[in-house]
């Protein structure tokens, strides 16, 4: 990116809305899918600043000199890609970015993206300085993705006006902004949309001592009594993910007020994850379903993951978004060219003895 003279940047608060909620299945009520209900809760929930942000230390730190670089010249900054498996905090990043820079936040989502014509709307609606936050941009139609090429680049876009051969092209010159995009899928990206960005976070799953704190200082938000302990445990069984540490959280607490006095004990707490089908691995309903196809029906695979949903009755994109990242990371699922492959873990933590090679 050039260096672009920065005027004051406008001072707007951060516009939200019109996201929809990632896929979310009958079976995901626990899982990482973000799911219609959390909206105020979550919202609520949200670190406002970069020192907020709890973990991801590379990804703080990293983000800390691109901003801070910036404005120390006086530019916007590089365009920033967000990746990583649902529920690990990109929203929340993107909306922090905007609040670090002072500007104003516009957020869409790629299916909202249809035609070119979409995202000329939002873009010749930019102020000089504003983030742009594109949620799931993997799945942003290829017109639109074409025209965002040159607004990454070039800040500017032509507009087609009219059909056939009285066709015209109409260049419009857009303010400096910041492009922040989100995905799940950062595979799925064509490389020129790649290419365009100076930087991709990697979000990573969070260990138990990050996610810890974030069950504590929810808690605390949320005015919950609950003890050192059963945060942890609410920790460990949260796959690595925030938002499902959150969610947790809630059920716990329903659980304590009505079965209970209301106090998180760690006994109240694994009473409650019983209850609520998550096992002392943070395994959810479709998690152990989609374990359970690969080692009772396919003998371990490998098998597809095509075939995999339809067994568990959800879409393919959730089983490869939602689930399988944490089961790689936990080490039960492998994928190979062939399909997916159950390794012992897999076997032992559903009670079976895995099968001598
Ligand atoms: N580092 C963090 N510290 C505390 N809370 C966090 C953190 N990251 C995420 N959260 C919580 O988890 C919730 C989900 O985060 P967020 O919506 O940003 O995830 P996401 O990566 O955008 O997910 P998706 O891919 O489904 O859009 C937020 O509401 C927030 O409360
Ligand atoms: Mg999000």
């Amino acid at each position: 990116m050039g260096d672009i003279e920065r005027t004051e940047f406008d001072l707007g608060g951060m516009s939200a809305g019109g996201v929809p909620p990632s896929g979310a299945g009958p079976n995901a009520d626990l899982s990482a899918a973000q799911l219609p209900d959390d909206g105020d809760a979550e919202l609520s929930l949200r670190p406002r600043s970069l020192g907020e942000f709890i973990g991801q230390p590379k990804v703080r730190s990293q983000l800390d000199l691109v901003l801070g670089g910036a404005r120390s010249r006086g530019v916007v900054p590089d365009h920033v890609l967000l990746a990583g498996p649902p529920g690990l905090g990109k929203t929340t990043m993107a909306m922090i970015i905007a609040q670090e820079l002072g500007t104003a936040l516009r957020m869409t989502s790629g299916p909202a993206l249809e035609r070119a014509g979409d995202l000329a709307a939002m873009l010749s609606n930019l102020m000089e300085g504003d983030v742009l936050f594109i949620d799931e941009i993997h799945r942003m139609a290829r017109p639109a993705e074409e025209m965002l090429y040159m607004a990454m680049e070039d800040f500017r876009i032509d507009v087609i006006v009219g059909k056939g051969p009285g066709a015209t092209s109409i260049p419009i010159e857009l303010p400096p902004f910041t492009l922040v995009g989100a995905t799940t899928r950062a595979g799925m990206l064509t490389g020129p949309l790649r290419d365009r960005f100076g930087f991709t976070a990697q979000m990573e799953f969070y260990g138990t001592a990050d996610l810890t704190r974030v069950v504590t200082r929810a808690a605390r938000i949320l005015d919950v009594d609950i003890t050192a302990d059963a945060a942890a445990e609410i920790a460990s069984r949260s796959r690595g993910t925030p938002r499902i540490a959150n969610r947790l959280l809630r059920r716990v607490r329903d659980y304590a007020d009505v079965r209970s006095d209301g106090r998180i004990t760690v006994e109240v707490a694994r009473a409650a994850l019983v209850v609520f089908d998550v096992d002392e691995l943070g395994l959810d309903r479709l998690d152990r379903a989609v374990l359970d196809s690969l080692v009772r029906v396919h003998g371990g695979g490998p098998v597809g993951v095509n075939t995999l949903a339809v067994a568990v009755g959800e879409e393919p994109s959730t089983v490869e978004e939602v689930c399988e990242p944490y089961l790689v990371r936990a080490g039960m699922v492998a994928r190979t060219a062939r399909g997916r492959i159950a390794t012992p873990a897999a076997w032992r933590h559903l009670g079976l003895e895995p099968p001598t090679p």
